[in-house]
């Protein structure tokens, strides 16, 4: 609709500057419409834009999102989130996670949402790359990339074996790190900008005990978001990241399953509670949001006030 508005747009003002009724023919050949049989076509679109049945900016048509680890957890609720936004969203997750995916799928249709599925594993570069061109292809493109797919253990620094560290830093940051380029290079391509949301976390921000790997990870989230910010600016891509603190989801129940832990975070947080995925998805809806277009480059904290800035 945009690039239809545009030429109409043109042809008025040749109309009014040039103090014409109709464009130099050429550039009309070989309809030649004239002056009176716009009109209506005219008005019709300046109604729309006036009550804004038509967006006539960048974000004009039906947006594609692709979410990682969109099983359960976080990434099911941004799933949602943004199919009730009215983006196309590819919900992505492990093979293993099939009938999650399939029953996230059906809750999103039922709900008057566009999906498709597509199983990847985010620490597979072909998978990733796979992941990004099938969606790309196969709905129109790409707009908005949530790198959400990550793994948590909890062990303390001693007992951490290099098999278990590199695992958590192979999904939380290498694999974050090729969604972002993948994602990057289809954007870039594409030439309509985008967005790029990664998941971070609160030990991204602060280290907590018994989760050096994972805090690694996490801060390197935070490394990789700043720099592609800056890279992708000019292209009118932003990157950001969320941090959340403590959230009720299968991950955070490995450790928030202790009541002394729990009550331990619950004490600690300004608004006395841990968060629900929904809280998450609502600041992602943001983030992908046109209402974000001045943010990048940040790491945004959402912990229920357990840790400041
Ligand atoms: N829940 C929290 O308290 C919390 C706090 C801070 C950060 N986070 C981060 O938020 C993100 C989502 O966490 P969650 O709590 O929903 O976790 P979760 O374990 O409930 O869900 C994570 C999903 O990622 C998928 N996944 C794991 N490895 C994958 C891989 N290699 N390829 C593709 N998918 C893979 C899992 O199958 C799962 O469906 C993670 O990056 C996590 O580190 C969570």
């Amino acid at each position: 609709m945009r690039t239809a508005f545009f030429p109409i747009a043109r042809c008025m003002t040749l109309t009014v500057s040039e103090g014409r009724l109709l464009p130099k023919p050429s550039a009309f050949e070989p309809t030649r419409p004239n002056f009176q049989d716009l009109l209506p076509l005219y008005y019709a679109v300046a109604i729309m834009v006036r009550f804004q049945l038509l967006d006539t900016t960048v974000m004009a048509v039906k947006r594609i999102a692709i979410v990682t680890g969109a099983a359960q957890g976080i990434g099911r609720a941004i799933a949602l989130r943004l199919a009730r936004d009215g983006l196309n969203v590819a919900i992505s997750d492990l093979s293993s996670k099939r009938s999650a995916l399939e029953a996230l799928s059906e809750d999103i249709r039922a709900s008057g949402g566009q999906t498709m599925t597509v199983e990847a594993d985010v620490s597979e570069e072909k998978d990733v790359n796979d992941l990004v061109t099938t969606v790309a292809d196969k709905l129109g493109g790409l707009d908005v990339m949530v790198a959400n797919a990550g793994i948590a253990l909890l062990k303390p620094i001693v007992e951490m074996s290099m098999t278990d560290f590199d695992k958590i830093q192979s999904v939380n940051t290498r694999g974050l790190f090729m969604c972002y380029k993948a994602a990057a290079k289809t954007m870039i391509e594409q030439k309509r900008g985008g967005r790029i949301i990664g998941a971070s976390s609160l030990a991204g921000k602060k280290g907590l005990p018994g989760a050096c790997a994972y805090s690694a990870s996490k801060f390197a989230v935070r490394g990789l978001t700043q720099s592609a910010a800056c890279e992708l600016g000019p292209y009118g891509i932003t990157v950001n990241a969320y941090a959340p603190g403590a959230i009720d989801t299968p991950l955070a129940r490995q450790y928030v399953a202790d009541p002394v832990i729990l009550q331990q975070f619950i004490a600690q947080s300004a608004l006395g509670r841990i968060g629900q995925p929904d809280d998450i998805a609502n600041i992602v809806s943001f983030l992908a949001s046109k209402d974000s277009d001045f943010m990048t480059g940040q790491t945004v904290t959402f912990d229920g006030g357990l840790w400041f800035d």
